[in-house]
């Protein structure tokens, strides 16, 4: 069984902070050339300094289709290939039905649900047979916490997406699938608690979610990494349309 993504080209997106610099970090440590993308240079350019030898970054909205598009022209620029796409971004703000606001419907879902369109359509002609996908979801698909039904129908949105893309790629030899966390420790969860239970709570809420978890604790951004490692290497050759949950069983019980 090979992890190695030694030659390949993988773009990852939201890879300067959190799971997607996790998830850099270990295609990189597989052999994988990486690009992350993301909002602002400054953020780019100190995870591409932490990150190392090949990997670069590119400064693109997922929500904006044209930036998408000269994102990917600016891969096969450097690159001449794209062999895996990790579709990453994703936001959740804390909104308990009765308050949630147009604005927070429309960012929830332009950035998780759209974001994701535009991340993967226009690599689709890129992509070689052979060629991944991996969609970063969340439990929240099956679990919604309370107070982040926006995010959750999101991300029940993107698992579907798969179900019904992977039908539609049928021959090209393409394989897509979702990678669904349960709580990882990055400064979104920590916003997202603060957000919900005051800055004050946000230490003993991360500590008390792990303890919840069959595991006994959360995740680290380099275990998603793996998991997005063995999605895109040929061990996992016929998996495609599957929603792994990487959640420390969390979901699962
Ligand atoms: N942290 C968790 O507990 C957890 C749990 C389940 C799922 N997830 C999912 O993991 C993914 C990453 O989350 P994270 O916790 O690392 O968050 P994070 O905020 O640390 O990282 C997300 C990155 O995406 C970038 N981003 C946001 N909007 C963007 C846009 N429009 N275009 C390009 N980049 C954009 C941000 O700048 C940031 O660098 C998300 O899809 C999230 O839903 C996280």
């Amino acid at each position: 069984m090979s992890l190695s993504l030694e030659g390949k080209v993988a773009v990852v997106t939201g890879g300067a902070s959190g799971v997607g610099l996790g998830i850099a970090q270990e295609f990189v440590e597989h052999g994988a050339r990486v690009v992350i993308t993301d909002l602002q240079q400054a953020q780019l350019d100190e995870a591409v300094a932490m990150i190392g030898a090949n990997c670069s970054g590119i400064v693109a909205d997922v929500t904006n289709l044209a930036e998408m598009e000269a994102m990917y022209r600016e891969v096969m620029r450097r690159h001449g290939r794209l062999d895996s796409v990790v579709a990453n971004a994703g936001i959740g703000d804390h909104s308990p039905l009765g308050s949630i606001t147009e604005e927070q419907f429309d960012r929830t879902f332009n950035v998780n649900a759209k974001g994701v369109l535009f991340t993967v359509q226009p690599a689709l002609p890129l992509l070689p047979p052979g060629g991944t996908v991996v969609i970063i979801g969340s439990t929240a698909s099956i679990q919604p916490p309370r107070g982040m039904s926006m995010y959750g129908g999101a991300k029940a949105a993107v698992r579907n997406f798969v179900r019904g893309w992977i039908q539609d790629i049928k021959g090209s030899g393409v394989r897509m699938n979702v990678l669904s966390p349960g709580a990882v420790d990055t400064e979104s969860l920590r916003r997202a608690l603060g957000q919900a239970l005051g800055a004050d709570q946000v230490d003993a809420a991360v500590k008390s979610m792990g303890e919840g978890n069959p595991t006994g604790r959360v995740a680290q951004p380099r275990e998603m990494g793996k998991a997005a490692v063995f999605l895109s290497s040929d061990a996992s050759s016929f998996i495609t349309g599957v929603e792994l949950f990487a959640d420390g069983g969390m979901a699962q019980v």
